[in-house]
């Protein structure tokens, strides 16, 4: 399973990467707003020193709601970087988007997808990456892991290319759900990463074999 970063954030994008286990990084207008990144100028260069830490996808959302829209800003994000995934909203003009960049040869992450029906319609229209929102099902009562399953089983009965990209995802619990699920990526924050490699076993473990080593060696 791929591992993106769901953050503009560039320490922690930095930090991901240096751990040598990142392969891409989703961002949002609501996660540029976070870091105080506004302005389409200012925009588009936070995009490209993204692309400069990581070598590997990174979702840029457009945010017209029309066709024309999304294709003009599409095209001027798709042509910063060849890295660079155009992000498209599940709503009507965004699934002509998704086939226009589809036949184009432009990379798309359609985004917002909260149902299997709109899965499907995102793999017909083509869409490299699909993005079920995991954790925003689990906060209003859904089991997100379950659309995840339910995905997969679709994608596999009809060996669709489009790819699982579980989003949303809040911890490291979730991750695991994702490769049991057989989701192809998915995109989290740091803590969510870090909390893969911690278990109290191994702390007591290691502190025991350096006190050990310590008494031979003195
Ligand atoms: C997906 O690409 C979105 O950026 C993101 O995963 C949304 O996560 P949230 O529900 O924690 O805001």
């Amino acid at each position: 399973m791929k591992f993106f970063i769901d953050t503009a954030n560039l320490e922690q994008i930095k930090e991901a990467e240096a751990l040598g286990v990142l392969d891409g990084v989703t961002t949002n207008p609501s996660l540029m707003a976070k870091e105080g990144i506004t302005g389409q100028e200012n925009i588009i260069q936070h995009y490209l020193d993204i692309c400069a830490i990581v070598d590997g996808p990174v979702s840029a959302e457009v945010i017209s709601t029309d066709f024309e829209g999304m294709i003009r800003e599409g095209e001027v994000l798709a042509a910063l970087h060849p890295n660079i995934v155009v992000k498209i909203p599940m709503i009507h003009d965004g699934i002509k988007a998704l086939r226009y960049f589809s036949n184009k040869g432009i990379k798309t992450n359609c985004t917002l997808v909260f149902s299997a029906g709109q899965a499907l319609l995102a793999a017909k229209a083509g869409a490299t990456y699909v993005s079920p929102f995991v954790g925003r099902l689990d906060d209003v009562s859904t089991d997100g892991m379950e659309l995840i399953e339910q995905i997969r089983l679709i994608y596999d009965n009809y060996m669709y290319d489009t790819q699982i990209l579980a989003a949303s995802v809040r911890h490291t619990m979730h991750i695991i759900k994702c490769a049991e699920a057989g989701s192809d990526v998915m995109t989290g924050p740091l803590s969510a990463i870090l909390g893969l490699l911690k278990h109290p076993l191994t702390d007591i473990g290691l502190e025991k074999f350096l006190a050990d080593y310590k008494k031979g060696n003195s």
